[in-house]
């Protein structure tokens, strides 16, 4: 098996047996022989073939022969040899890539021949316009993936936590889709309880017309969150109406016709809030599902969900899902690695279709709670709003008349910037690390960022621009693709080894669903871009 990435060989008595194994000649042969078969040179995914950790070691490396050496009898470098030999009889091999090298003790050095480089970044370049997909292919085993993210809270506001997991999940869609898969985008608001009931209560003497099913969508909530204070200051301070929301959320999952109207109009204002915008703890131990007043909670919604996501057929309203990932921060982990297993042992799933996406926290630039100077949870439309505001100051600092208000293109220009580097700075870090936000960091030109990005893009048209003689004025349009291209500098050669790993770079994202080693590859591939002198001619 040359898949140990993965799967963590065993340790046996066996292995500390320094003797050659018993194993027959022709045993070995064909144990070698499927090792190298399986050693696909261009999917680092599935075998020990990785990426070269230096440009000097060629495009990719395996590392197979040592580890397979000992169970073959065979020291690592004779190993490495027979390797060598099967990946060279694989048939069209010696068109793509030089004579592999072995080093050292056994390790196998890949390259690509420069000859496949130029008509691959030919294909790609042929491949680039409008839709096109850059020659990345398409998944050959088609899945229906459920991406569960953003996922806020009824008639509570979003939050920073929501952005994260708005736009992890929105990318993993997205790359997922592109990968050829069937992806529905889920927004989970099944995270309520108790605090329902109070606010069902508090409408039920406040806004009757919300308890009524005519009437209830049509009530205007006003502010959800002056809402939800006056509920939660009633539910502090008066004993009885404790007791009635308490029962009102049980009502409420029993189906009373009241109390699903009050529902209603709650999702429907929640809703009108969630689209002005285009998280909670693990549950304790032991795992509650049902509690003794009748009454059911989060990880309940949950279980349901993954019936509906998994178990039922569509003929039933189910959505039949090979995946579903789960697009939420790190603090609740706990939650569902307990709701998977308990999906497990209720026979709703029998593999590991459910997978947990977590992130870490976003912290302010002290490494503290990220909150306003008055130590208030900061709005979403706040923070957006100054992206943008920071990233206008920055292009009229530019101006040649830095007092003039932006012209509107330039007031998009600060749009597209401003939100850009929120969600290429949360996108760029590993997820699973706290972020520290910081306004400067995301939005300066230095380094691996979105101005950086949006600069390397724009220069890429400009270049384009003036090399078909197009106007500065409206859109690029991609040239036609030319029938060769020809790579006479280094710099050229290093841009197109980058470019061609795009493929190798989202299967790994795919597969490991983190969006930062895209970012990392796309701000290389710019660096590289930026190595390479262009003239018109
Ligand atoms: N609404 C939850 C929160 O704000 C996230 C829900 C995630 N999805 C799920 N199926 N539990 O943290």
């Amino acid at each position: 098996k040359l898949d140990g990435k993965k799967k963590k060989k065993k340790k046996t008595d066996e292995d500390d047996n320094e003797q050659p194994s018993s194993m027959s000649p022709e045993e070995r042969e064909a144990i070698i022989s499927a090792a190298a078969t399986n050693a696909k040179p261009f999917s680092i995914m599935d075998t020990m073939v990785t990426p070269a950790t230096k440009p000097e070691f060629g495009d990719y490396q395996c590392n197979a022969a040592m580890s397979l050496a000992k169970s073959a009898g065979l020291n690592p470098r004779e190993c490495a040899t027979k390797i060598v030999e099967g990946l060279k009889s694989i048939p069209g091999f010696d068109d793509i890539m030089e004579d592999p090298e072995i080093a050292g003790p056994g390790f196998i050095n890949l390259k690509f021949k420069d000859g496949y480089l130029a008509e691959a970044a030919r294909k790609m370049a042929a491949d680039a316009n409008e839709g096109g997909r850059l020659a990345v292919p398409k998944t050959g085993h088609k899945q229906k993936i459920i991406v569960d993210f953003s996922s806020p809270n009824i008639a509570k506001e979003m939050h920073v936590g929501h952005l994260r997991s708005t736009i992890i999940g929105d990318t993993l869609s997205n790359l997922l889709e592109f990968a050829g898969h069937d992806v529905l985008r889920l927004n989970h608001v099944g995270d309520w309880g108790t605090q329902f009931g109070m606010l069902v209560e508090h409408l039920r003497d406040e806004f009757p017309e919300a308890l009524n099913k005519e009437t209830s969508k049509n009530v205007d909530l006003g502010d959800l969150v002056m809402l939800y204070k006056a509920a939660k200051k009633r539910f502090d301070a008066d004993e009885d109406f404790k007791v009635r929301a308490r029962e009102g959320v049980v009502k409420l999952q029993a189906g009373d016709k009241e109390a699903l109207a009050a529902w209603e109009s709650l999702c429907a204002a929640s809703r009108v809030e969630y689209q002005k915008y285009t998280n909670r703890d693990g549950s304790p131990l032991p795992m509650l599902i049902r509690k003794s007043d009748g009454g059911f909670n989060y990880a309940t919604t949950d279980l349901a969900a993954i019936r509906h996501r998994v178990q039922l057929d569509p003929s039933d309203g189910g959505e039949k899902a090979d995946r579903v990932l789960y697009v939420t921060d790190a603090g609740q982990s706990q939650h569902f690695e307990m709701v998977f297993a308990a999906a497990k042992k209720a026979g709703f799933v029998t593999d590991s279709s459910l997978e947990h996406v977590p992130f870490g926290l976003v912290q302010g630039e002290d490494g503290k709670k990220f909150a306003t100077r008055s130590g208030d949870t900061v709005k979403l439309k706040d923070l957006l709003d100054e992206a943008i505001r920071i990233a206008g100051e920055d292009i009229k600092s530019r101006q040649d008349n830095p007092d003039d208000d932006l012209p509107e293109t330039l007031l998009d220009v600060a749009k597209t910037v401003g939100i850009g580097a929120v969600k290429y700075a949360d996108l760029s870090m590993n997820r699973e690390s706290n972020y520290k936000f910081s306004y400067g960091r995301m939005l300066s030109l230095n380094g691996n960022t979105a101005p950086y990005m949006l600069y390397a893009y724009a220069r890429i048209c400009g270049i384009v621009r003036k090399a078909t003689g197009q106007s500065e004025d409206a859109k690029v349009e991609w040239p036609e693709a030319c029938s060769e291209i020809i790579i006479s500098h280094d710099a050229e050669k290093q841009l197109v080894r980058n470019l061609v790993k795009l493929p190798d770079i989202l299967s790994e994202v795919e597969t490991d669903l983190y969006p930062n080693r895209l970012c990392d590859y796309l701000f290389e591939t710019s660096q590289k871009f930026n190595q390479v002198s262009y003239r018109v001619i």
